[in-house]
């Protein structure tokens, strides 16, 4: 099956979890954009959005949707977002489309965590997938350091700025044995504003949409 057919799947099952009169907060990515689409024929149902990007804001506004600011709220009800890599126990690396941070500010506010993704994301052990770290431009070579000496690759992604003016380093063959401490570690670092991995705040419940159907986790 079309991995864009499965992604399709994973976001309107999310509908399902969708309450009344609530607000929702809506992930970044190719997947989410399914799910922006499926949101909108129940837009009249819930009260309305906060978008974790720039882009995301766009395409839900341009089904109609309302989408209010992030900051008028201290706690949203669901939100809904899509994983580059989700283990087992439902910890994620996210960022390959640099709106980590607007993610995890929406995710960490949310009372649930909704992740959808196609099986293609499932992995035993997280890190193939490269980490994206979002960074001030100034700490570029003070980070790329600190990366190298905790035994990462660090490369900076060319020609691209986060909706916060920021820059993202992206680390490949980082071996990531105690997830949570590496999580603290990292964005402990001077400069560093989010680091791609989503582990003190996983998701809750994982929508997994493989050839055989739809498959769903939770705590
Ligand atoms: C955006 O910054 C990411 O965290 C995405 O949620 C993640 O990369 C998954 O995106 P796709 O649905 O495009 O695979």
């Amino acid at each position: 099956m079309n991995i864009n057919l499965l992604k399709k799947k994973a976001a309107w099952e999310a509908l399902k979890y969708i309450r009344p009169n609530t607000i929702v907060g809506v992930g970044t990515g190719s997947t989410i954009y399914y799910f922006i689409e499926a949101l909108s024929t129940i837009k009249h149902f819930i009260t309305g959005v906060v978008s974790s990007s720039h882009v995301s804001t766009l395409l839900l506004q341009k089904q109609g949707i309302k989408v209010f600011n992030v900051n008028d709220f201290h706690s949203i009800d669901t939100y809904v977002d899509s994983a580059d890599e989700i283990n087992n126990k439902m910890q994620m690396i996210k960022g390959g489309g640099g709106a980590l941070t607007g993610e995890k500010i929406i995710s960490s506010m949310s009372k649930k965590f909704i992740c959808i993704v196609d099986a293609s994301k499932q992995v035993t052990t997280l890190g193939k997938f490269p980490l994206p770290i979002e960074i001030i431009p100034m700490a570029k070579s003070y980070i790329a350091t600190e990366i190298i000496k905790i035994g990462g690759y660090p490369e900076y992604r060319k020609n691209f700025f986060t909706d916060n003016r920021n820059i993202i380093i992206d680390v490949y063959n980082l071996n990531i044995q105690d997830p949570i401490a590496m999580e603290k570690k990292i964005n402990s670092l001077s400069g560093v504003v989010t680091v791609g991995l989503f582990f003190l705040r996983k998701s809750d419940i994982v929508i997994i949409s493989a050839k055989n159907g739809i498959k769903t986790l939770k705590k």
